[in-house]
């Protein structure tokens, strides 16, 4: 076995959101590493196309069409994660939306509750669904993936910026509530990542995001995260023990000079 395919080696791991960006990054990554890996998002096109390149590059994939807002998708989703690997090691809760976008009371009162359900609740969801099984084992990781979001007032983003300030909160009280075992509960806050979801915020109207001009200027200089990058920080959590309760900025440079000495 390869060094890097140490890393991971026997693990399984669930990635909501896999389809595309940040997910898709990080399951093509802990495969590589030696993971299992379970793709679960709404699009199946997307997830089989992900689990395809990953068994083309050796490794082991399964796409489970999931919506991380129901109950009965997810409960289907760790079933059969289950009976396809019989223990899942990692949970990562990536899946989230930007939209709705736009002032209070201009926003659909639906799609604002939507967002909070998708980016929050669906995390929750996820995280209640697997662990008794991590609590059977004493073991596993929970990474939610955060955002700068959580405490930045951006102006037209109430919906994202409160999801991601409560994902936060319930990260680090659940990591708490699991201290007495070896299960790791983190945050990964990658920063403006280049990904479809960043194309979405540069498709924003200015009149909706005022704020928009400084992430169509990050990307035009280039200085987006890549999702290469914020997979490697999901990777970086994955195989640590120490990590329970932190949430993990990539703009951290003590955690870009542990980034760089991974073997991938
Ligand atoms: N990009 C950034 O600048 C940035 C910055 C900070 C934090 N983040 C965070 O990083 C994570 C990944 O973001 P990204 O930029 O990679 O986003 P993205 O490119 O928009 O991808 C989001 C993924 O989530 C899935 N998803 C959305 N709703 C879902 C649902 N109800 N059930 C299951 N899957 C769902 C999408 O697939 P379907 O639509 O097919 O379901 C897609 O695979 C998110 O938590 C985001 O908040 C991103």
């Amino acid at each position: 076995m390869t060094p890097q395919k140490e890393l991971l080696a026997n693990k399984v791991a669930i990635i909501t959101g896999a389809g595309r960006g940040i997910g898709k990054a990080t399951a093509k990554l802990f495969a590589r590493a030696g993971a299992a890996v379970v793709l679960a998002s709404r699009t199946p096109a997307e997830i089989t196309a992900v689990a395809e390149e990953i068994k083309a590059d050796g490794g082991q994939a399964l796409a489970i069409p999931t919506d991380v807002t129901n109950q009965n998708s997810i409960d289907q989703l760790m079933m059969l994660s289950l009976r396809a690997f019989r223990h899942v090691d990692i949970l990562v809760n990536n899946a989230a939306i930007i939209h709705p976008v736009g002032r209070v009371w201009e926003v659909d009162p639906v799609a604002w509750e939507h967002l909070i359900r998708t980016n929050f609740i669906g995390a929750f969801l996820c995280a209640r669904a697997i662990l008794p099984h991590m609590l059977d084992r004493g073991d596993g990781h929970i990474i939610n993936v955060t955002s700068g979001a959580a405490y930045s007032d951006i102006v037209g983003m109430s919906a994202y910026c409160a999801s991601k300030a409560a994902l936060d909160r319930f990260t680090t009280i659940l990591a708490q509530e699991v201290a007495h075992t070896n299960i790791v509960v983190c945050g990964m806050s990658p920063g403006a990542t280049d990904t479809p979801m960043q194309t979405e915020i540069r498709n924003t109207s200015k009149n909706a995001l005022p704020l928009v001009d400084y992430f169509r200027q990050r990307f035009e200089e280039g200085s987006l995260t890549s999702p290469e990058e914020a997979a490697r920080l999901n990777l970086w959590l994955a195989i640590r023990n120490d990590q329970n309760g932190v949430i993990a900025p990539i703009s951290d440079k003590s955690i870009r000079d542990e980034l760089a000495k991974l073997p991938l």
